[in-house]
């Protein structure tokens, strides 16, 4: 079976850290979002993956120079243009010659939902698009559905005032769509398939509808970024997703003390330095005796330094001895 995943965002909210690394290539408890996206559809029968990219390909390549991902083979459809969600499925799917029943994932999304029962679910209902839903506590962010006791969707809601959605089942980002979808989608303008091609095959009640209560998480805003991170270290995930915190070359001092974190091989942690509830990415340095907590690194944090709630790109340097917090990461529920 084929996908079609979605990588063509700007990724403005996970900035600075998008301003070095794409989005889909930062890591999740060492291995790429992309990467850990398509196991899960391997696992569930893909073979083969269209990455669907607004802009540059050239770090993916590099990331995956055999064409190869996860054991699935990779092709890449870049657009001319950023076409937004639909624009961008249909370029990819008339690109790369899709021609019957394929998978569509949005390439924020970490999911340990099981592909291949969509597809079945797909079938059994003889669906045109069928949507992964998953539960959230304030749906007003997101797509929300009204479906009846089969899964057929009345209804397509893009972000309800608050209150006002039928459920608080929301579109999950993983869809199976059969290829007359494509015909549906206008050619060379920029086209949404939330606010544009849903609502035309609910219309035409092609649309069905499938909660699962499977992990999820949108990985696309910083704490949610630091999130999905904690949840594999911390073996939340299904098991095929669970890692250790610290990889086994990153270079760690004396006396240093680690709380649920992760740190990349290319960090280094200095003597007697603290890090609670964050992420060092590659290439990020903490000082001697720094303290770091409920952050996201990839800069350099200088010695006795204190850094909290904070997201530093690539470029950031926290002097020695300085206090930063920048509430980019609101601070944990006690
Ligand atoms: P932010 O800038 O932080 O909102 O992130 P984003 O640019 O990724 O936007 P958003 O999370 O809303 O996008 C949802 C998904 O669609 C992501 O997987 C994006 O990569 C993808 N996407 C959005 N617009 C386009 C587009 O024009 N082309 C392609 N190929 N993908 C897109």
């Amino acid at each position: 079976m084929r996908a079609v995943v979605l990588v063509g965002g700007f990724g403005t909210r996970l900035r600075p850290l998008t301003n070095s690394v794409p989005k889909p290539l930062l890591p999740v408890g060492h291995v790429p979002i992309i990467e850990r996206l398509i196991a899960n559809l391997v696992r569930g029968g893909v073979t083969d993956v269209t990455l669907a990219i607004g802009f540059k390909p050239e770090p993916f390549l590099a990331a995956f120079p055999d064409g190869r991902c996860a054991g699935a083979t990779l092709t890449y459809a870049v657009e001319p243009e950023p076409l937004d969600t639909a624009g961008a499925i249909r370029f990819a799917a008339i690109h790369t010659g899709i021609d019957s029943t394929f998978v569509v994932a949005n390439g924020d999304v970490l999911t340990d939902l099981d592909i291949a029962a969509l597809v079945a679910f797909h079938r059994s209902r003889k669906a045109e698009v069928t949507m992964h839903l998953t539960p959230v506590q304030d749906p007003s962010a997101f797509g929300v559905v009204d479906r009846d006791e089969n899964g057929l969707v009345s209804r397509f809601i893009e972000k309800p005032p608050p209150g006002a959605a039928p459920s608080n089942l929301i579109n999950a980002g993983t869809y199976v769509f059969e290829r007359s979808v494509i015909d549906r989608i206008p050619d060379g303008r920029k086209v949404s398939v939330e606010r544009e091609i849903f609502p035309a095959v609910v219309a035409d009640r092609g649309l069905w509808a499938l909660p699962t209560q499977d992990y999820w998480i949108d990985a696309g805003q910083p704490d949610l970024y630091l999130q999905a991170n904690l949840d594999v270290i911390s073996r939340r995930r299904a098991a095929p997703n669970w890692a250790d915190g610290v990889a086994p070359d990153a270079v760690l001092g004396d006396d240093v003390m680690l709380t649920d974190s992760v740190v990349a091989r290319g960090a280094v942690v200095g003597d007697g330095a603290s890090v609670a509830r964050s992420v060092l990415l590659d290439g990020a340095f903490v000082g001697a005796g720094a303290t770091v907590s409920n952050s996201v690194v990839m800069g350099r944090i200088g010695a006795g330094a204190l850094v909290t709630n904070c997201v530093l790109g690539a470029d950031a340097v926290i002097e020695d001895g300085e206090s930063r917090c920048d509430e980019r990461i609101p601070a944990p529920s006690t």
